[in-house]
């Protein structure tokens, strides 16, 4: 089951998961290793996000050996579109900090050929020694990544379709809602699952329900997160408000 760590606020639990990075890239850096890391996007990660950056700028935090693998990006929008992915990591984290830009990795929404972009996505995780640490948040109808609800837990790097409710959710950052995408490319819950580590950020009552479905629940396609109940080194970062029906 994974472990809880309750913190006080969102600035809090930020701190605590940007210390953890912070050791990881200087344990393996230590060792001459890069720190492969997955990263999220969404709300809930900006804090941790504007963490690192302090990191880097304020003690020397650097990220040169560091290479990441985002877990997912719309179809059809490119880097240039501010509701991009892409756009998004470029602005709140690497152009912020000195990670080379070849070390970042995110899906290519615009690929012509989507089966072979999923599959070499799957291949380069593979090929940097697979992800050390995993950052997830958790949307309303209990994925991770863009697996959606059903979900299976063999599934790896592919399209999906979006979630009505997903799209309704991410509408805000959109000009109109009929803009979200219907698509996204997503790594698979395989693919997650095998990262060595996870920390997944719940933060405010909005999460609270959907905490407790993937605490609680048998794991089950139908709410992908359950399937983190089965990984043996995964955290959830969770306040009082997200874990007040645990
Ligand atoms: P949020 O999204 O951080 O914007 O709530 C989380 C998610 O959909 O995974």
């Amino acid at each position: 089951m994974p472990q809880i760590a309750l913190h006080s606020s969102a600035q809090e639990a930020a701190q605590v998961v940007a210390r953890h990075i912070s050791d990881l890239i200087r344990t393996r850096s230590a060792m001459g290793k890069h720190l492969v890391l997955g990263l999220a996007t969404g709300s809930t990660p900006l804090p941790l996000y504007a963490e690192l950056v302090r990191l880097h700028r304020e003690e020397g935090l650097s990220f040169k050996k560091v290479i990441t693998f985002n877990l997912d990006e719309y179809e059809g929008l490119d880097g240039s579109q501010p509701q991009s992915y892409r756009y998004y990591m470029n602005e709140h984290l690497f152009n912020r900090i000195d990670i080379p830009l070849p070390q970042t990795h995110i899906p290519d929404g615009k690929s012509a050929n989507l089966e072979q972009t999923c599959a070499a996505y799957e291949a380069a995780i593979q090929q940097a020694g697979g992800l050390d640490l995993q950052i997830l948040g958790i949307g309303s109808t209990g994925h991770i990544g863009f697996n959606e609800p059903p979900s299976a837990r063999d599934s790896r790097t592919r399209r999906v379709h979006l979630d009505a409710k997903t799209r309704q959710d991410n509408a805000i950052f959109f000009k109109q809602p009929g803009d979200v995408p219907h698509g996204a490319i997503t790594m698979g819950v395989a693919t997650i699952l095998e990262a060595r580590e996870i920390a997944l950020l719940a933060l405010g009552p909005n999460k609270a329900a959907i905490i407790k479905r993937a605490l609680t629940e048998k794991p089950h396609a139908l709410c992908p997160a359950t399937w983190l109940q089965e990984h043996p080194a995964c955290t959830f970062h969770l306040d009082a408000a997200s874990s007040s029906l645990v």
